[in-house]
């Protein structure tokens, strides 16, 4: 079972506290703090006990090497401003920089290592690279406190590998998503209806097949339904398409029909020749798009009868808008499920930086569903009961080489 922060003896000692930063940022500031945000009791918990915290975390995807673009700097700068207290980013994850930044950070602040994908170590296939890049993460604290909900899928250095080296627990936003999102897996109020959207269509058709095993009904729109549109025979212009998903999502068709699982599709869509508020646009029926023109949104149709039909559920997982509900033309499918969620008695779950960022762009508040995830691809596997390394290496029993002497 998980260890919780009250299992372990944190007073006056040295916490590596792992948590999901990914942030998007604009001209070098963070463009959205929700993740930062979520990070927070666990953070003022530990420190409250006194805790010497040094958090880890990612940012992007530098590949293994240093490179400034990103860098933590404008994360540390919001968490210094969210929490109170000053920030100290240390000029690297590891080694010598790292090393004095903990030995020594000024009273009442909180450390930060530098990005910890600047190093090869903490995504390697290789176990023995991930495991010395671990070893020497370990080095820095006697204590691990895994929150970085959003990264708990990764088998990575600072998710997997150093809880398995230190006196673990998990930290609130990883016990708060496993409880909102077990209510998704175990004793389903039904139906249960998924709705998957956005346009990271190669991170999440994967999970079609799972999900068709679990939901009543599968409502798919924004680029996600593109792959099963074509797979229709439905021309889509120069809409994104990859022939790969084509296939995939033809698969997914047939398994939903013999599973007697529908799969609700847009069956209009609004298209322009160009990704623009100013393009001139139409709605179109699913068999008529146009060869110069791409799909940007579902039609109104299509939203009035996905709205209608998320009515009529008891519990609802939402990952991923409509359409590209950043530039208003094309936000009226986003809303219209968001109508629908916010109208329905069901247990709604909300997932994915893109669906949190249509909720914040939108103007509707969180508190309006059951439950918003910080983690995307996370909250879907998790959904789709696929093991997840980072939760796996928080219930390992805290072996005799890890083992808090203080702990119950
Ligand atoms: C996310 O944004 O989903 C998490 O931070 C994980 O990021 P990753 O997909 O780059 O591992």
């Amino acid at each position: 079972m998980t260890k919780t922060m009250d299992d372990l003896d944190i007073g006056g000692r040295r916490v590596l506290l792992r948590l999901d930063l990914n942030v998007p940022l604009n001209d070098g500031r963070v463009a959205d703090d929700a993740r930062i945000r979520a990070s927070l009791p666990t953070l003022t918990k530990l420190l409250a006990r006194d805790a010497k915290v040094v958090v880890c975390a990612h940012l992007g995807r530098p590949g293994g090497q240093p490179d400034p673009r990103y860098s933590l700097a404008p994360v540390a700068a919001r968490l210094s401003v969210l929490l109170g207290c000053p920030v100290v980013l240390a000029a690297t994850t590891i080694g010598p920089s790292a090393e004095a930044a903990v030995a020594a950070p000024p009273p009442g602040s909180v450390v930060m290592l530098e990005n910890l994908r600047f190093n090869a170590g903490e995504t390697s296939k290789n176990d023995a690279e991930r495991g010395r890049f671990a070893g020497e993460l370990a080095t820095l604290a006697d204590l691990y406190v895994g929150d970085g909900f959003g990264a708990v899928r990764r088998r990575h250095a600072s998710v997997y590998d150093v809880p398995l080296r230190l006196p673990h627990a998990a930290g609130y936003l990883i016990q708060a998503e496993v409880a909102a999102l077990s209510r998704l897996t175990k004793a389903v109020r039904r139906p249960y209806v998924v709705v998957l959207g956005g346009a990271k269509v190669a991170d999440k058709i994967g999970a079609v097949g799972g999900l068709i095993t679990l939901a009543d009904r599968i409502i798919i729109g924004g680029a996600m339904a593109f792959p099963f549109l074509a797979a229709q025979g439905h021309k889509l212009g120069t809409s994104p398409l990859d022939p790969a998903h084509v296939d995939i999502a033809s698969g997914y068709l047939d398994q939903a029909t013999r599973a007697g699982v529908p799969i609700l599709l847009p069956s209009d869509l609004v298209v322009a020749a160009e990704r623009a508020c100013h393009a001139e646009r139409e709605v179109v029926d699913v068999t008529a798009v146009p060869p110069d023109c791409m799909a940007l949104d579902i039609g109104p149709h299509s939203a009035r009868s996905f709205a209608a039909d998320l009515a009529t559920a008891r519990t609802v997982f939402w990952n991923g808008p409509m359409g590209v509900f950043e530039l208003a033309p094309y936000s009226a499918g986003t809303r219209a499920v968001v109508r629908g969620l916010t109208a329905s008695d069901a247990f709604t779950v909300v997932s994915g930086g893109d669906t949190a960022a249509a909720l914040h762009a939108l103007g509707v508040a969180e508190s309006a569903f059951g439950y918003v995830s910080a983690g995307g691809g996370a909250s879907l596997d998790f959904v789709e009961g696929r093991p997840l390394p980072g939760l796996t290496a928080l219930e390992a029993p805290n072996s005799p080489r890890n083992r808090d002497e203080g702990s119950g």
